[in-house]
């Protein structure tokens, strides 16, 4: 079996996730199960970045030790996870024993080949953001990443020889052109960072002491980011007596980020990657964000919109449809709780389970529950609908291939707009009309066809409900077991679009989305965003 190993970044375990943060988690569940349902070996990983700065100064606001501290935020992460039913298959802690001794191992093997040498830094330092910026790359005098005020410091410290590694890493980016996902995102890095010159990276600080320390010069600690990146390796058992999964999953397939940790992932974790000696991952695709109307999501500007908030009023299924529909490859997807509401009631209630119930009370109604068999032949409409399946498939495949999730999902959409589309252009019920009357010939023919498209729009569906599996399971469960589909699906049951014969739907068709009232649930989304 094909393995797919694929990473999220380490999260900063400090107070709840809202609905951006946990996108890059939802992203990468998605895709983890789609690989699933394709038959690969999958493994997730995901874990939290606990070390620095920042956790320890927010340890000590709440009065206690940072180990403490991180300990009870782990857990709420991994509550979390649970409550999105995200499958990762590790969770990693940066405090875990066996990462801490790895991270040491590595920098001792980078000091020992000279890629990591002693010197003193003196810097513009963002506190937020654990990031030492030269003048040069301040904006406005500010931190050019997160905005905030940066401070003047100066200290003796290590770094790493990042200039030795610039021509090869641009090298590589023009050699592999998947590395890096969606593509103008390469030129980002080569013209605001490499081109310019790369700075060598200080990897140490002396400033605090939460953190890994340097195992041959114990007053330095590690820098958060040398010690969260290697987290990718380590959860593998990289430099542990028992590297079988390094062995079996390493290189990545597929490790994603959002854009503000892009120049991390896109240029630090290679050259360490080279400096290692280890293969670089497949593809690195770096998401944008969802923001809100007015910008970022901060708790200051009375904006933040938690997952939990809209999974407990409107579902898991609604809830995910929605993030991984809102971001475009190219820009920032916006939250609205009118946008929301919006997509809730004509997406998945108009187009979706509009559908699903229609067809089931026809097929109750026409066929006594029994999806009919129908003589083959195949008139116009049919065709379409067949060749609009097929080709719904090999759309959103070919998007996935690219991680181009929204496009992807969009595609299933237009699919089932297109289904919707098909029973007003067959009109069941005028084909239906007189089916008790006399036997003729037009009657005879009139019901074949409705047999037909009973069992075309059945066949959609079912391949809908196949397709939706990978980011709205349940629904998809609902849906199958709705129209009497037991079996296990995984992708190859969509190579069966016809295979639905003798099955029964449910007597009472159950709506799988109720709309909602518009004015209401945007006031109610308002003054969850004010809490
Ligand atoms: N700890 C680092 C990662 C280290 S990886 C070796 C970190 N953690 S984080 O908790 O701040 O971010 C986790 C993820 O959430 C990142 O991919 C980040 O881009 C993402 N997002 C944070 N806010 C976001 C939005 N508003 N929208 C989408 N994703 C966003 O960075």
């Amino acid at each position: 079996m094909e393995k797919f190993y694929i990473t999220t970044p380490i999260y900063y375990p400090s107070g709840k996730f809202h609905i951006g943060t946990a996108y890059t988690e939802v992203l990468a569940d998605f895709i983890k199960k789609y690989k699933k349902m394709q038959g690969y070996d999958t493994f997730l990983l995901t874990g939290t970045d606990e070390h620095g700065q920042k956790i320890e100064d927010k340890a000590k606001d709440s009065s206690m030790e940072p180990k403490e501290y991180v300990d009870i935020q782990a857990e709420i992460a991994k509550k979390l996870w649970k409550c999105m039913e995200i499958d990762y298959d590790k969770f990693i802690r940066t405090t875990d024993e066996y990462h801490e001794k790895a991270v040491q191992k590595i920098f001792e093997k980078f000091l020992s080949q000279g890629d990591i040498y002693k010197g003193e830094y003196e810097g513009w330092y963002c506190k937020p953001c654990e990031s030492y910026f030269t003048e040069t790359q301040l904006v406005d005098g500010k931190c050019p990443d997160c905005g905030r005020d940066v401070v003047k410091m100066k200290e003796e410290a290590y770094f790493f020889n990042m200039k030795k590694y610039a021509d090869r890493l641009i090298k590589y980016y023009e050699e592999n052109p998947s590395f890096i996902q969606p593509d103008f995102r390469k030129n980002e890095m080569i013209n605001n960072f490499i081109k310019p010159g790369l700075e060598d990276l200080c990897v140490t600080r002396t400033s605090f002491s939460w953190g890994i320390k340097v195992l041959s010069d114990p007053k330095h600690v590690i820098y958060v980011w040398l010690d969260a990146l290697t987290n990718y390796l380590t959860a593998l058992g990289y430099t542990s007596d028992n590297e079988e999964m390094l062995k079996k999953y390493w290189p990545a397939d597929l490790q994603i980020v959002g854009k503000d940790i892009a120049r991390f992932h896109l240029i630090y974790w290679p050259i360490f990657l080279m400096a290692l000696d280890l293969p670089l991952p497949r593809t690195i695709l770096v998401h944008n964000w969802i923001t809100m109307k007015d910008g970022k999501m901060s708790k200051s500007k009375g904006n933040v919109i938690y997952p939990e908030q809209l999974i407990e009023k409107y579902g898991l299924d609604a809830t995910k449809y929605f993030l991984l529909k809102q971001v475009p490859v190219a820009t920032d997807g916006i939250f609205t709780p009118e946008e929301f509401i919006d997509r809730y009631n004509y997406d998945l209630c108009n187009d979706l389970s509009n559908l699903l119930n229609r067809t089931v009370s026809m097929v109750n109604k026409y066929f006594e529950g029994e999806v009919p068999s129908y003589n083959g032949t195949i008139n116009e409409a049919d065709e379409d609908l067949e060749n609009s399946a097929k080709e719904t498939i090999e759309k959103f495949e070919k998007y996935m291939e690219k991680y181009e999730v929204a496009n992807a999902i969009q595609a299933i959409w237009s699919f089932i707009s297109r289904t919707n589309k098909y029973i007003d252009e067959t009109s069941p019920w005028s084909l239906a009309k007189e089916i008790e009357g006399e036997e003729t010939k037009e009657k005879e023919e009139r019901i074949e066809k409705l047999k037909s498209v009973i069992y075309h729009l059945v066949a959609s569906l079912k391949q809908i409900a196949i397709m939706i599996r990978p980011f709205m399971e349940n629904t998809s469960k609902n849906m199958l077991r709705q129209l009497g589909i037991e079996e296990e699906v995984n992708w190859s049951s969509l190579n069966d679009y016809k295979n639905i014969e003798n099955i029964k739907v449910i007597e009472k068709g159950e709506p799988i989305f109720m709309r909602l009232d518009r004015e209401e649930e945007i006031e109610y989304i308002k003054d969850l965003m004010k809490k």
